[in-house]
């Protein structure tokens, strides 16, 4: 097995090191994948469908279909030694670019477990082992003498799972590098799920990270109170303070990708595989000018577009605006569809108002556009023409439409909020909680990338404090679901 992290001491602060073999012709084809998801343009194309990647544990077959565990062999047989560390128990999640498994953690004793979050909210304890070793120095039979500790951890048997991701070999290698080093710079971070560890056998890339027990959204976002909303969000918020305080855009921040227990309001962030550093392959935007000089290029540009013209030129010689795209439909932020080329952290905190936007509608999705100019589409019915024009000069872009259902002033989210929740008729109002909620939201889903709210100005926001008197239901290590789990051998 090559080995691509070093055993789980995840307080080393050496630097993130993936074992490189030699490049060998499998490495090189894999470097071709890197332009099949791009767009002929020549646009990063990395369109994901929330409403399909994903399924819930909680709604799968206890009966493992045929295909799964074919697939599951395949993975013990491909990395040596993979049956000693771990027990592959179940498929968890299918996403576009890697297929979860849930695995009981074999070797979990003999390995530090700092990044272990449940281990505080234990009623036993787990027995100190006082110094932590390779694999390679120590065997499981050695571990475990006569010794008092020895004892204990005879004793102690309460499995311990991890979440095994299996990275497509068609993703490009620099796409799973990114995604192992950003999480390895993000360890520590509260309410960010950690990597344990990574492998690599040829081209396969499995990365390690601690089990954490969820439920579906759609299966409790319609009975969520205002107060869970606040907690979800405040925890949501935690780990996007740390994302973003490293200067880290997660770029894809969507219900799947916030692993949350309604039981224990606990959540964790996933899914670093669009995730990018802020700066990186950026350049200069209009919305980073000052507005004087915007308003007078701006002003240049019109200027020069009003001259009489019939049609539109077919070799059209202007250079073609690139700019990242990546994320998922109904989530990208405007000035993602606008094509910003300097796009901020801000963009997942558009994508946090979509989620917060769904719970109060208590509809899911909320935003359902086959494309970016649907997309608009949808933001200027709520937002209207007037601001929506604006939110695109801030990037240099002329927004027109024609749509009669596009208005002028669009509509307010308190409007949109009642409408979706049939309370329009009876002039109803919302509750003083919700009302709580819509002032927060309206700072998400600014447009203007400039104005909206931060993920540090989040956690001081009222509507947060709510969720601040964290909740302090019990935390069972062992739910009855892993029970079963257990006696699936
Ligand atoms: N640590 C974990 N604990 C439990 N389940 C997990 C864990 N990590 C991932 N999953 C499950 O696997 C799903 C897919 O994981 P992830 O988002 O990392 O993969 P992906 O291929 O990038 O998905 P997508 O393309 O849908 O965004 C998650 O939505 C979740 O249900
Ligand atoms: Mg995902």
């Amino acid at each position: 097995m090559a080995t691509a992290a070093p055993p789980r001491c995840r307080r080393a602060e050496d630097a993130f090191r993936i074992h490189e073999d030699v490049p060998s012709t499998e490495d090189a084809e894999m470097n071709g994948h890197l332009h099949e998801d791009e767009e002929e343009e020549g646009e990063p194309m990395e369109e994901l469908d929330d409403q399909e990647s994903n399924f819930s544990e909680s709604s799968e077959e206890e009966v493992i279909d045929g295909n799964i565990q074919e697939d599951m062999e395949k993975l013990q047989n491909a990395f040596p030694g993979f049956r000693h560390r771990y027990r592959l128990i179940k498929r968890i999640g299918e996403g576009t670019f890697s297929t979860v498994y849930k695995a009981e953690d074999l070797q979990y004793d003999r390995y530090d477990n700092s990044w272990d979050f449940e281990k505080e909210t234990e009623k036993w304890s787990a027995p100190p082992l006082k110094s932590f070793t390779t694999q390679s120095s120590m065997t499981l039979e050695s571990t475990i003498g006569s010794t008092p500790e020895s004892q204990q951890l005879q004793q102690r048997r309460k499995p311990k799972f991890v979440a095994i991701k299996k990275i497509y070999v068609t993703s490009s290698p620099n796409r799973i590098l990114n995604e192992l080093e950003l999480l390895h710079d993000l360890r520590n971070c509260p309410s960010v799920c950690p990597l344990i560890t990574a492998f690599r056998q040829t081209d396969q890339v499995i990365a390690i990270l601690p089990y954490f027990r969820h439920s579906d959204f759609r299966q409790y976002f319609r009975e969520m109170t205002v107060p869970d909303m606040a907690i979800y969000l405040r925890s949501l918020f935690t780990a996007l303070s740390f994302v973003h305080a490293r200067n880290i855009l997660h770029r894809d921040i969507k219900p799947t990708n916030f692993l949350y227990d309604p039981a224990t309001q606990r959540g964790v962030l996933v899914d670093f595989g669009l995730a990018e550093r802020e700066g990186v392959d950026c350049k200069p935007c209009l919305c980073h000018d000052d507005p004087l000089n915007r308003k007078n290029r701006l002003r240049a540009a019109h200027h020069a577009s009003s001259a009489p013209h019939n049609g539109y030129p077919k070799q059209d010689t202007r250079p073609s605006r690139r700019a990242n795209r990546a994320g998922t439909r109904g989530f990208r932020a405007p000035e993602v569809l606008f094509k910003c080329t300097e796009q901020t952290t801000k963009i997942d905190i558009w994508s946090v108002g979509v989620i917060l936007l769904t719970i109060l509608s208590r509809r899911f999705p909320f935003f359902n556009s086959a494309d970016d100019v649907e997309a608009m589409i949808e933001i200027a019915t709520i937002f209207g023409q007037k601001r929506m024009r604006a939110a695109g000069q801030l990037h240099g872009c002329m927004f027109e439409t024609t749509i009669p259902t596009i208005g002028t002033a669009g509509f307010s989210l308190e409007r949109i909020i009642l409408w979706s929740t049939c309370r329009s008729d009876g002039g109803e109002k919302l509750s003083k909680y919700e009302q709580m909620a819509v002032d927060f939201l309206n700072r998400c889903m600014e447009l203007d990338p400039g104005r909206r709210i931060s993920a540090d100005e989040a956690l001081e926001h009222e509507f947060l404090s709510l969720g601040a008197e964290a909740s302090t239901v019990e935390t069972e290590t062992v739910t009855e679901e892993d029970e079963m789990d257990i006696l699936k051998v």
